[in-house]
């Protein structure tokens, strides 16, 4: 009987947790996904080429087809061998933001299969900057798809432990790169006639975009956007519901006890903070993201603060809202699709 139990048990695959890219490629060359690290989130890789290894990242995310992935590979070169073309002024974000948070939206080659596109003629690309799978990447002839590793529409892994946590039982080998230092997901940007457009906000700020280009179009919230059908209103939620609140704004206080009746004092609510504490709630449920008040500090906690409150016997989450510059972009677009809405 014990045995049995034993065995039972020695079937349930746990991935291993490590940092030898020799490992990685082997599992990718087999067409079996591996997670990677990336200086915005931990990605779930397989070849991005091959339609069966693509399949696999989809089954194991429980990701709808719609969602397009973003091709990672380690220079530009490979880049122009499954796009068809870039044009000048993305060659210039490349030139100057890669590697880094950025993802470039161009027009693909035959090369890459419909499944990794959802279908569309263009294909998210970016170099990430993260050593280990930068040197994965030179060691591979073909580019990794990877959508962040997170089971679909969950809170994105920022640590190996987060995809251990969540994927462990589906995947065979999780890359250890360490804490990402970026912390949120990259910026997306493609190009329409001659407009720049960014589609999500994320780890490379819009000024500094500007600052390269000149003006680009953000897409907003509302607006229909056929070109990323990936772009759901609702994302990266925590299972609890998460309320959105201005610095001290009592009305929303308010409203959790009056209306919702959690129990304030009786630590039933948990908050995320940017440097200064909030006194109305409970101290101990309270995340400051960065007590010197530096936006990149704040985004790097981000998730795994979300992540920690969501794991905690609380009835909600309220979240400040950042100042909208910098990382504070991407920070409040990511804590209004968490949010109740
Ligand atoms: O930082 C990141 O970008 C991380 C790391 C792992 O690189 N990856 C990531 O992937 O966030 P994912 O799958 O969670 O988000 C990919 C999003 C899609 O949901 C879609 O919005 C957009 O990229 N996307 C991909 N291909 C696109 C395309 N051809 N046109 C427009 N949007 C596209
Ligand atoms: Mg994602």
């Amino acid at each position: 009987m014990i045995s049995g139990i034993f065995k039972k048990i020695n079937l349930n695959t746990q991935a291993k947790i490590g940092n030898d890219i020799h490992i990685a490629k082997s599992y990718l060359m087999h067409g079996q996904p591996v997670a990677i690290p990336t200086e915005t989130v931990y990605g779930l890789a397989a070849n991005g080429l091959d339609a069966s290894s693509v399949a696999k990242i989809f089954k194991i995310k429980e990701r709808p087809f719609f969602d397009p992935l973003i091709l990672h590979t380690n220079n530009l070169d490979k880049v122009r061998g499954f796009v068809s073309h870039i044009p000048a002024i993305a060659n210039k974000l490349a030139q100057q933001f890669w590697p880094g948070p950025l993802t470039l939206v161009l027009p693909k080659s035959t090369l890459v299969p419909d499944i990794a596109t959802a279908g569309l003629s263009t294909v998210g690309v970016r170099i990430p900057n993260h050593p280990l799978t930068l040197s994965l990447l030179s060691l591979l002839d073909f580019p990794l798809a990877a959508p962040s590793a997170n089971p679909f529409g969950y809170i994105s892994p920022t640590t190996a432990l987060h995809v251990h946590n969540q994927l462990g039982a589906k995947i065979e080998y999780i890359l250890n790169g360490g804490p990402c230092s970026i912390g949120v997901e990259s910026t997306i940007v493609g190009f329409e006639d001659d407009k720049v457009i960014v589609y999500r906000l994320g780890g490379l700020g819009i000024e500094d975009i500007e600052r390269a280009i000149g003006k680009v179009h953000v897409i907003s919230e509302n607006e229909n956007n056929p070109a990323a059908p990936g772009m759901l209103k609702s994302h990266y939620a925590p299972k609890i519901p998460l309320y959105r609140i201005g610095i001290n704004n009592i009305e929303i206080f308010e409203k959790f006890t009056r209306i919702d009746g959690i129990d304030v004092a009786n630590n039933q609510i948990g908050s995320m903070v940017f440097k200064d504490i909030m006194a109305e709630f409970p101290l101990n449920n309270q995340f400051i993201l960065s007590p010197n008040g530096d936006l990149n500090e704040a985004a790097k906690n981000l998730f795994s603060a979300m992540r920690q409150l969501d794991n905690m016997p609380l009835k909600a989450i309220i979240s400040e809202v950042f100042p909208p510059e910098g990382l504070g972009v991407a920070i409040n677009d990511r804590i209004r699709r968490a949010s109740v809405q």
